[in-house]
């Protein structure tokens, strides 16, 4: 069968070329320069093709129908069990390791994420700083499902490296010794508020984890709220160094975020995604 009647299957299904493409990668496992060289496709492929030509069509994403997303540069596996990373989320990578590299000390730092799904920012952070290196690394996830993800990315990208744990927010690392320690945590967290999911779009209600998405309140800064007071608990608790913390924000929590920080008498900076909204906060003062 020519390739190109695989094609216009596809563009009758409403598809793009990138999604094609994709599709035909997936199920022939070439890359698309070897696809591109192909002329002829055997019609047992048929079959395979046309259930993800129809997955795509009635709405799933191309990540989850691929089994992968590319984040900073490196591709994690995903599926229904952990939101697909997202590009925004990179500016939180780099402001990171902007911050890492000009005036954030890690000779005696540990480092958390929390709440991280396919653990796309720890393995980003860790491969994009080495040979830097952190005493330890800690992924922490509440969901169980989510923590085999990212798992599985970890032992494909950097094993070893990064201790994953089941946690609610840092409960997890709690009871570590971090006395005398400075600490990095990242976070980024459902926070989409009440209401909202009328304005999203249909495939990430539909598809993407409910716990990965929404902050159940009409704020959708609760969780960041608990975080931060946590924050001051494990300070006090473990009498350690300093604690550097960055999170990624909803497109409309700059005030939120901001009067919540005050109110702690934190210490803050904010950083723009690439609309130039603010999406990411750099926090100390604990
Ligand atoms: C918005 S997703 C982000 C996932 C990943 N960090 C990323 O950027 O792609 C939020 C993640 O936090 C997890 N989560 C939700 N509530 C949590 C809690 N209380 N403690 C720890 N993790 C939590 C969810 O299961 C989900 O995997």
């Amino acid at each position: 069968m020519k390739k190109q009647e695989y094609i216009d299957m596809g563009i009758a299904s409403g598809l793009s070329h990138h999604q094609i493409e994709s599709v035909l990668c997936r199920v022939l496992e070439l890359s698309k320069t070897e696809l591109f060289a192909l002329t002829q496709i055997s019609s047992k492929y048929i079959y395979e093709v046309q259930q993800l030509f129809f997955k795509l069509q009635s709405g799933e994403s191309e990540e989850y129908m691929l089994e992968k997303a590319n984040f900073y540069g490196r591709d994690f596996s995903v599926d229904e069990r952990v939101l697909i990373p997202r590009n925004d989320t990179e500016v939180l990578v780099s402001v990171m390791l902007k911050k890492i590299n000009e005036s954030i000390d890690i000779k005696n730092m540990s480092y958390v994420d929390v709440g991280t799904g396919s653990g796309c920012i720890p393995v980003s952070v860790v491969e994009e700083m080495r040979p830097l290196k952190f005493k330890q690394v800690f992924a922490l996830e509440i969901s169980q499902d989510a923590m085999d993800v990212a798992a599985s990315n970890i032992e494909n990208h950097c094993p070893g490296s990064i201790e994953l744990r089941e946690s609610n927010l840092l409960s997890g690392v709690f009871h570590d010794d971090f006395s005398g320690k400075d600490l990095c945590i990242s976070a980024n967290l459902p926070y989409i508020k009440d209401g909202d999911h009328k304005n999203m779009d249909e495939s990430v209600i539909r598809n993407e984890p409910n716990r990965a998405l929404y902050g159940w309140s009409d704020t959708g800064f609760e969780l960041y709220r608990e975080l931060v007071k946590q924050c001051f608990q494990m300070k006090q608790v473990h009498k350690m160094g300093e604690i550097h913390l960055f999170i990624e924000i909803g497109f409309d929590q700059w005030e939120v975020s901001r009067s919540v920080l005050e109110e702690f008498g934190l210490r803050f900076e904010y950083f723009p995604d690439s609309s130039n909204i603010e999406r990411v906060i750099y926090i100390t003062g604990f």
